[in-house]
């Protein structure tokens, strides 16, 4: 059955959209980000004498992490396989560049920062291990070596505040097109939504 279709309506507005699969993992996807990503934030202000610390959210941090690095390989996966739409034709020329680059950037961190912090976890003496949901322990492949942890450490924490600058961006970019621009044909926040 076809739809009705608003009358200045370039193409049919599911045309626009990415596919259910691709929708529904950036979501998933965005949950475990944001709450590995807040939890990582508040996990190292705590004192170490709360148990709670190291029992719970280290090890809920790391394997949250770890599901976030698959969801993005599954994502990248799945869009090499997918119909991708166009950035909506009425985006600036700046817009489409710094969404494209915001995109690969994701794309990008998501597996850099898990990398870096199962490569911390991986080389710190007093390392707890790797907890992965029912899987058990991640082998801890990298040779034990406090120096290179402090290097890991440093790097997994920049690229994660990277990360963080990244979601504010392509969440204010997507609010923006919504709420300021206010021009249903750039409003990118449609194209992700059910
Ligand atoms: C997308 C995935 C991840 C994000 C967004 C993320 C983010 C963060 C953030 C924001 C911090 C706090 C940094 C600071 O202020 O010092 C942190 C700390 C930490 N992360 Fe992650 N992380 C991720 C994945 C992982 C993984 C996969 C592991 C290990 C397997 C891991 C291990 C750690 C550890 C051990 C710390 C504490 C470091 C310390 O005590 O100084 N993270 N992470
Ligand atoms: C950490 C969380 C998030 C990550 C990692 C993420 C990642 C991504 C990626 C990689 C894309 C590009 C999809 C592709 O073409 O392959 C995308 C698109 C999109 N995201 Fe997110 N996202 C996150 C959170 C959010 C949130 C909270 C919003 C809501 C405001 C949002 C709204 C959108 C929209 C509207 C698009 C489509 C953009 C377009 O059509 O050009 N994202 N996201």
């Amino acid at each position: 059955m076809k739809h009705a279709v608003a009358m200045n309506s370039p193409a049919p507005p599911d045309a626009q959209k990415y596919p259910a699969s691709m929708r529904a993992l950036h979501w998933l996807r965005a949950l475990v980000v944001i709450g590995t990503l807040s939890v990582g934030l508040v996990m190292v202000n705590l004192p170490d004498e709360l148990p709670l610390k190291f029992e719970q959210l280290y090890p809920n941090h790391k394997q949250f992490g770890l599901l976030a690095f698959l969801l993005g390989l599954a994502a990248l996966a799945l869009r090499a396989r997918s119909r991708v739409p166009q950035p909506p034709a009425g985006l600036k020329p700046w817009e489409r560049k710094l969404s494209t680059l915001a995109h690969r950037a994701f794309y990008a961190l998501l597996i850099i920062v898990p990398l870096m912090g199962y490569s911390m976890s991986s080389t710190f003496t007093q390392s707890d291990g790797v907890p992965f949901f029912f899987f058990g322990q991640v082998p801890e492949l990298l040779p034990k070596n406090d120096r290179w942890f402090e290097v890991f450490q440093l790097l997994h924490r920049t690229f994660a505040y990277a990360l963080l600058a990244l979601v504010v961006l392509h969440v204010a970019g997507a609010l923006k097109h919504r709420f300021i621009d206010k021009d249903a044909e750039n409003d990118v926040l449609r194209r992700m939504l059910p």
